[in-house]
């Protein structure tokens, strides 16, 4: 078994997890999560979304929040933007880095960012130019990897063309997402094997969404895969607001407690971790989705 040695956590419950929540969450708890974070030991997060507030209203106060995290050296936070006038903004925030999403299914791009997937991706180039000359690096998201809401089966080959431009459009990394959990293990290895024939496996990141509870044995066929970089959520928090009824991405502290098990190095502190994701659900009056989490209150 030749499993990678060290494995990169991208923490994305500050935006994919709350982006989806109803009700009104103040910025002093958002901010408090990014630092609780930060603090226990990861160094990529995904802080909030430069996106429009009428399609999601959660996502609004992200500069407020840049402007009151405590930004530790040597910790990516990062947002995404989802055309020019996103990237204006982040970059008005002080935003380090920023991600583009593209999707593989016609149905949720235009559901998701009301515009064909070759529209978004005309629209990215202008927007990694501007980025990368300002010293801003670009992340790529791939949703609908492993199926679609409105399309159902997605093949391989289709999102390997989009993730083969968002690389060539000089995304430093381009991230699959599963958004709405459907996917298994065998599914995952093939999706990484015809993936990475296209862009070099050290550029791609797995995102799993747990909905089907598949998303800890998808993370396992990516590191099978040779895959070092794991999106996920603290307190497994969030959905998809375009996506009816998938529920948050993999809990980051399941994801630690698996990686830990395997002697796989992150820097991330677990009694940290699981504090950070107590108190945001404390916040939320929502039940913890990490089941580490759990297990360790009982
Ligand atoms: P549109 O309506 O086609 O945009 O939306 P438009 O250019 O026609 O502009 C319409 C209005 O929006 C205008 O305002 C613009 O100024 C404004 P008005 O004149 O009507 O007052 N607007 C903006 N405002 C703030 N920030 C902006 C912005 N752009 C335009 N950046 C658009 C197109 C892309 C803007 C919209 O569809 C959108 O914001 N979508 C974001 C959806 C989103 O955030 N989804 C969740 C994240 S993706 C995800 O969760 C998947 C992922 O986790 C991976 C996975 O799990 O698969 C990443
Ligand atoms: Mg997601």
């Amino acid at each position: 078994m030749n499993l990678p040695t060290q494995v990169r956590l991208v923490e994305v419950g500050p935006r994919d997890g709350l982006q989806n929540e109803k009700q009104q969450i103040g910025i002093a708890d958002k901010v408090r999560l990014v630092d609780d974070l930060g603090a226990a030991g990861l160094r990529c997060i995904e802080v909030g979304s430069f996106v429009s507030p009428k399609w999601v209203p959660q996502m609004a106060g992200s500069a407020e929040v840049f402007a009151a995290i405590q930004r530790l050296p040597g910790v990516s936070y990062s947002a995404l933007t989802p055309n020019l006038k996103g990237l204006e903004a982040a970059l008005q925030a002080g935003v380090g880095e920023v991600a583009v999403f593209a999707a593989a299914s016609e149905s949720f791009s235009q559901r998701n960012i009301n515009c064909s997937i070759s529209e978004s991706l005309q629209r990215f180039v202008p927007l990694v130019e501007t980025a990368t000359a300002t010293g801003v690096r670009v992340r790529g998201y791939v949703s609908c990897v492993l199926g679609c809401p409105y399309e159902g089966e997605i093949a391989p080959q289709q999102v390997a063309t989009v993730a083969r431009e968002l690389d060539a459009m000089g995304c430093y990394e381009v991230s699959l997402g599963d958004t709405i959990g459907t996917g298994t293990a065998g599914a995952t290895r093939h999706l990484f094997d015809v993936v990475g024939r296209q862009v070099p496996r050290e550029r791609l990141a797995g995102h799993f969404h747990d909905t089907y509870g598949q998303a800890l044995a998808n993370v396992y066929a990516g590191l099978l895969e040779g895959i070092a970089v794991f999106d996920a959520s603290v307190a497994g928090l969030g959905g998809c607001p375009y996506a009816k009824g998938a529920t948050g991405n993999v809990a980051t502290e399941d994801v630690l407690y698996l990686l830990d098990g395997l002697g796989i190095v992150t820097g991330v502190d677990a009694e940290r971790l699981i504090a950070a994701g107590e108190r945001i659900c404390a916040v939320l009056g929502r039940e913890n989705g990490s089941r580490v989490a759990r297990a360790r209150r009982a």
